[in-house]
């Protein structure tokens, strides 16, 4: 494979290397919907391209597909099944159709920070769940960080009472619409690609991300600050087909989940500077960050923190109990 830039889409993302796939090579495509350069998994999808085109050269190449540019997250997963594309990294928030154990992430206030869901992902409770979707055609391969999520809305959010009424726009989570309706507040599922237009255009009033989600997509041009809660995480699953991945020789399959297992080690140590520098961006851009008091914070845990007991069923009290126990 030799490495060059589609012209479709150097229009939108400067920088996406690209390898031009040689006749017999193993194409891997991999799609996702964030920017390349500035995003935990922006960056770490084009070094695990940068490395199976330079390591596995002659036997396999990969095409990252970023931006939504080849499929929203809604569609990725159905269009993996069919075999129309190898990767991608959903969020974790994006599996409900085929696991109702990830529920366990979408839950408010369970992880200390990111360093918590790193020693909960890598133990054992942790990483049976990449493979807890096998029987409907998926394998999880790592999970990637993006970090915790903040909240922001057309006005300040200090206690929870601010969000009352507010709408917010969330990924297609059923925790995430108990979270908000918690709060007495309307979510409104609605793809990432899309989230802008809406804030923008009054669509909806809010939104909860990351530090590198809300710069990437520009969410703090168009609201009114945002409030640093830390309340969820956002996390990834490089997923990819179960059938397709037994299928490759054997050989192959080792080198391609080791190249995987290395970049994830790598850019998951980084993902919490990388969130942080995005935090730093939206400053510079003139954005209000709004800290909260220790007894404000706790208003917004005791408002949140009541879902979790609608999802004990799915999650299971075990797996709730693992996970809280990699908090210190
Ligand atoms: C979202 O939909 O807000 C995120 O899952 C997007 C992403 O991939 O970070």
């Amino acid at each position: 494979a030799t490495a060059g830039v589609a012209l479709g889409l150097a229009l939108t993302t400067a920088s996406t290397a690209w390898a031009q796939c040689d006749d017999g090579e193993i194409v891997i495509k991999f799609s996702h919907v964030t920017n390349t350069d500035k995003h935990p998994k922006g960056i770490a999808a084009s070094l695990l391209a940068d490395r199976v085109n330079e390591e596995m050269d002659g036997t396999a190449c990969m095409e990252v597909y970023p931006n939504s540019t080849l499929y929203n997250d809604d569609k990725v997963l159905e269009a993996m099944l069919a075999g129309d594309v190898q990767m991608a990294a959903p969020s974790l928030s994006k599996f409900e159709k085929f696991t109702k154990k990830f529920r366990l992430f979408d839950l408010p206030f369970v992880f200390e920070d990111i360093n918590a869901v790193n020693r909960f992902q890598n133990s054992d409770d942790g990483q049976a769940l990449m493979e807890s979707m096998k029987r409907r055609g998926l394998l999880g391969l790592a999970f990637w960080h993006n970090g915790m999520k903040q909240l922001s809305a057309n006005k300040p959010l200090l206690v929870p009472e601010d969000a009352e009424g507010l709408k917010f726009r969330i990924q297609q989570s059923d925790v995430l619409q108990a979270q908000f309706e918690a709060l007495g507040a309307n979510p409104q599922k609605m793809a990432f690609s899309e989230v802008y237009g809406a804030l923008q255009q009054g669509v909806v009033d809010g939104q909860e991300n990351t530090w590198s989600n809300i710069y990437g997509q520009k969410f703090f041009e168009v609201q009114d600050g945002i409030t640093e809660t830390d309340h969820g995480v956002l996390d990834y699953l490089v997923v990819t087909s179960a059938e397709w991945w037994d299928d490759l020789p054997e050989d192959v399959r080792d080198q391609l989940a080791t190249i995987v297992h290395e970049v994830t080690e790598t850019r998951n140590a980084e993902s919490y500077a990388v969130n942080q520098r995005n935090k730093n961006l939206i400053i510079e851009a003139g954005s209000t960050v709004r800290t909260l008091t220790p007894e404000q914070r706790a208003q917004w845990v005791d408002a949140m923190k009541p879902v979790w007991e609608q999802f004990m069923d799915d999650i299971g009290e075990d797996l709730l109990n693992a996970a809280l126990s990699y908090n210190t």
